[in-house]
């Protein structure tokens, strides 16, 4: 990727934390309840930024996280936050590409991954390689985003209140069959589901980061909406990119925020 946008990006799931990570500790603590016994190795598969790693560190005092990514920019981040935080000596890098192989780690009883499995070339060889790394009676936990983020403008951004819904439409068909449910494929490689549950975090206009997030999501998906929005929409996307001033929607955060994520654990037998 692009150095720019791996930038953007772990600007944008350190915010994505920030802004709406409620469901970091919901989603852990639903796993620890699912979790046979507490863990004591837990790997986090595409950790991006960390947000997840060190969650899942602060919610298993007793696991060593391995935090996984193909990516070096954003293991060199985790390094950086893990310096001086109280988890750092339990929360270590691993430059891996589950997409050539599954890297030597000896048995794991936790693997969680969030928003990353829908990126690899062949999930179902990834989750039987991760079913093969599990003890048994281990845990896999992924994460996906249910659908597109949700934006609800304030008035003073002057947008038509329909504007944001066929955004989100767009947004839908950019992408595609990303959306899959992992109940199936986690079966066929023989890790049976044991629990499903939707997540939903909300951020409140006005409050930090809010404005920003809204900025950098906006960006990323700009170029993709091209050809599904229609050209008043375009319009009115790029006035909102463009505005810059104190009182500009996105950078008073005059914005309402909402996201969905589902969550599937399945259980190695
Ligand atoms: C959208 S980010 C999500 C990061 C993090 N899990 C979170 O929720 O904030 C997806 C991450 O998966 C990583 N990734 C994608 N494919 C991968 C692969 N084949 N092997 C290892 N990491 C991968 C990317 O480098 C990226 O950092």
């Amino acid at each position: 990727m692009h150095r720019g946008l791996t930038e953007s990006l772990a600007e944008l799931l350190d915010l994505d934390a920030a802004v709406l990570g409620s469901y970091l500790g919901e989603a852990t603590l639903w796993a620890s309840a699912l979790a046979a016994a507490p863990p004591r190795t837990v790997v986090d598969l595409g950790a991006g930024t960390g947000v997840g790693a060190f969650a899942l560190a602060a919610r298993f005092p007793s696991a060593d996280v391995v935090a996984l990514d193909r990516t070096a920019t954003m293991l060199r981040r985790i390094e950086d936050t893990a310096r001086g935080t109280a988890s750092s000596d339990r929360v270590r890098t691993l430059e891996a590409d589950v997409d050539v192989a599954w890297p030597a780690l000896g048995p794991v009883d936790l693997v969680w991954s969030s928003s990353a499995l829908h990126e690899v070339a062949d999930p179902g060889r990834v989750l039987d390689d991760v079913r093969t790394a599990l003890r048994p009676g281990g845990l896999v936990v992924i994460l996906e985003s249910a659908g597109p983020a949700r934006f609800a403008f304030g008035p003073a951004a002057g947008l038509e209140p329909a504007f944001a819904a066929r955004l989100r439409d767009a947004e839908r068909t950019l992408r595609g069959d990303a959306e899959v449910d992992w109940g199936l494929p986690l079966a066929e490689v023989g890790l049976p589901l044991v629990d499903r549950r939707t997540f939903t975090a909300t951020a409140r206009p006005g409050s930090p980061g809010v404005g920003r997030y809204v900025r950098l999501y906006l960006e990323r998906i700009r170029s993709g909406l091209q050809e599904r929005l229609g050209a008043p929409d375009l319009a009115t996307l790029d006035a909102l990119l463009a505005a810059r001033g104190a009182d500009a929607p996105l950078s008073s955060g005059d914005v309402t925020i909402r996201t969905t994520r589902t969550a599937w654990a399945a259980r190695r037998p």
